[in-house]
């Protein structure tokens, strides 16, 4: 099974980002802003956290990630899921897309199709906590559509939150794999609330790591769901790799 390489250090990554023109940037933009680096952000319920929250929290971990994909200066850097297109102030090149936020550059929803239209299309690309809205048994189906929008050599960081998953896994399929902890309370209950026992958490996060394992060249492979189980904000399955 895959070992994680490159995880998120929060001090080193503070060390790093201190003072650097993002960091300037920032405080300049948002002025009063706390900025946060300790990768793990449960406390907050929205469904687009930094454009609603960002005032009064906001989370520097993907920068992290997303300046490991921008090494190369990729002239077209798709944001697939972008929210608020708040990365594009940061990283030139940047095309955001999303089906609902008027921000976006294009309003679009992807999936298999829209995968299929854009193989090799973008230079590199990266999704935070937006292409999850899928049952967990197809992770690994996801995981290559978003591959195959990037351009051979191109390189790719995805985020995601299992929580989000679990919510739209078909019940069967929870207790075939041993990830519904409390059947008589069924599907409906699996809210942003839930929080499965810590037994189900590993199960859950050993079938993430087998089915990921060897599928992409790794150059992050970073998954966190028993330490945190509903990481809305930076996602618990973090992954960069170059196509
Ligand atoms: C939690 S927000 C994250 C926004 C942004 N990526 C960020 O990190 O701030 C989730 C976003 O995913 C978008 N989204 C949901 N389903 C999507 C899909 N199938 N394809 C692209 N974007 C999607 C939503 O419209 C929403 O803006």
């Amino acid at each position: 099974m895959q070992r994680d390489i490159n995880v998120y250090d929060a001090t080193a990554f503070e060390l790093e980002f201190s003072n650097s023109i993002f960091e300037q940037k920032l405080k300049k933009q948002f002025s009063g802003v706390e900025l946060g680096y300790n990768g793990i952000n449960k406390n907050i319920h929205s469904a687009t956290p930094r454009e609603w929250y960002v005032r009064s929290w906001f989370s520097v971990v993907p920068f992290y990630y997303i300046n490991k994909i921008v090494k190369d200066n990729p002239s077209l850097i798709g944001d697939i899921g972008c929210g608020g297109n708040f990365f594009k102030d940061y990283y030139p090149n940047i095309f955001g897309i999303d089906p609902h936020n008027a921000s976006a550059d294009t309003r679009a929803r992807f999936d298999e199709v829209f995968s299929q239209e854009h193989t090799d299309f973008f230079d590199s690309a990266f999704t935070i906590n937006a292409i999850h809205f899928i049952s967990l048994v197809d992770i690994k189906d996801r995981v290559l559509q978003f591959q195959n929008i990037i351009k051979p050599g191109g390189m790719g960081f995805i985020a995601l939150n299992v929580a989000r998953m679990i919510e739209k896994t078909p019940i069967e399929d929870l207790i075939k794999h041993g990830w519904e902890d409390n059947i008589s309370n069924g599907i409906q209950d699996r809210n942003h609330d839930y929080n499965p026992k810590c037994e189900i958490l590993e199960i859950i996060e050993n079938f993430v790591r087998q089915e990921l394992t060897g599928l992409l060249d790794y150059k992050v492979f970073d998954i966190s769901i028993t330490q945190c189980y509903n990481d809305f904000m930076d996602g618990n399955i973090r992954i960069v790799f170059q196509k």
